[in-house]
């Protein structure tokens, strides 16, 4: 069973029939319906991973389903708000905080217990190879993407004698989703930060997906899928 967050997301909805052909999908969207795709083995469900009573109650909800099959988290969910450090405001610090660290977080925390149970789990997030490069103007967004590698570490360490993983996918930037909203300028120097200026294909991210959720030692690992940046 793969729960997806961010599957209404430019990526996410993307990569959502690939994963389908892998296991079944709860694919997560906050405030973006998802198509159903006509697949039995899709369920689309509706959490805002600011909610951290909604984050239990969604555990809770499918906790039979989780209990009868293998957990793999696929953290996509994300807000990109961005400012320079000198005007950046607390109210997007912390939202940004919110969305990308804690949810991420609290999902994790809370689907442990059932992958603990059954001695198996894995937990895939996704950073930003903007992100870790501290690109100007990303100040919350670098942060919450740098965090998530230290995150991953932390359980991959906790929780590696119960046969759970946790690893990062760092992406470079990709045709959908986030990218496709910034400016034709900025497009322009982050295109050119590729060797081959080249975007990335999604096909990747699926192939490192099926990786992860297939491999036992790569654990703590954070994977660039980046064309060389
Ligand atoms: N696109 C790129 O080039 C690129 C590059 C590097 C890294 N990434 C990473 O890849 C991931 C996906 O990026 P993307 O481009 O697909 O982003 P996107 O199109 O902006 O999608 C963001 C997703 O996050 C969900 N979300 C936001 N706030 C939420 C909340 N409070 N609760 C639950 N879900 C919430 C959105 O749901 P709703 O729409 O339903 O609200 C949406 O599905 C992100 O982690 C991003 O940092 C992307």
């Amino acid at each position: 069973m793969i729960v997806l967050t961010g599957a209404s997301g430019g990526i996410g909805k993307v990569i959502l029939p690939y994963l389908l052909d892998i296991d079944e999908v709860i694919g997560i969207f906050n405030k973006t319906q998802i198509q159903h795709l006509g697949r039995n083995n899709l369920v689309c469900e509706q959490l805002d991973l600011e909610n951290s009573i909604e984050i239990r109650a969604f555990v809770n909800k499918f906790k039979n389903k989780f209990k009868s099959s293998r957990v793999i988290v696929i953290h996509f969910a994300a807000v990109k708000i961005d400012g320079l450090v000198a005007n950046y405001s607390e109210t997007d610090w912390d939202k940004m905080m919110s969305v990308n660290l804690k949810g991420n977080f609290l999902l994790t925390q809370a689907l442990l217990p059932i992958m603990v149970n059954k001695k198996w789990g894995r937990i895939i997030h996704i950073s930003s190879r903007g992100g870790e490069c501290g690109d100007i103007g990303t100040i919350a967004y670098s942060t919450t993407k740098t965090g998530l590698i230290g995150m991953s570490r932390v359980l991959a360490k906790e929780y590696a004698r119960f046969n759970i993983t946790s690893n990062v996918l760092a992406l470079g930037h990709f045709e959908s989703g986030l990218y496709s909203k910034l400016s034709d300028t900025l497009k322009e120097t982050l295109i050119n930060q590729i060797p081959s200026k080249t975007l990335g294909q999604t096909a990747d991210v699926v192939r490192a997906i099926k990786f992860l959720i297939e491999s036992q030692c790569v654990n703590g690992a954070t994977i660039n899928i980046d064309g060389g940046i």
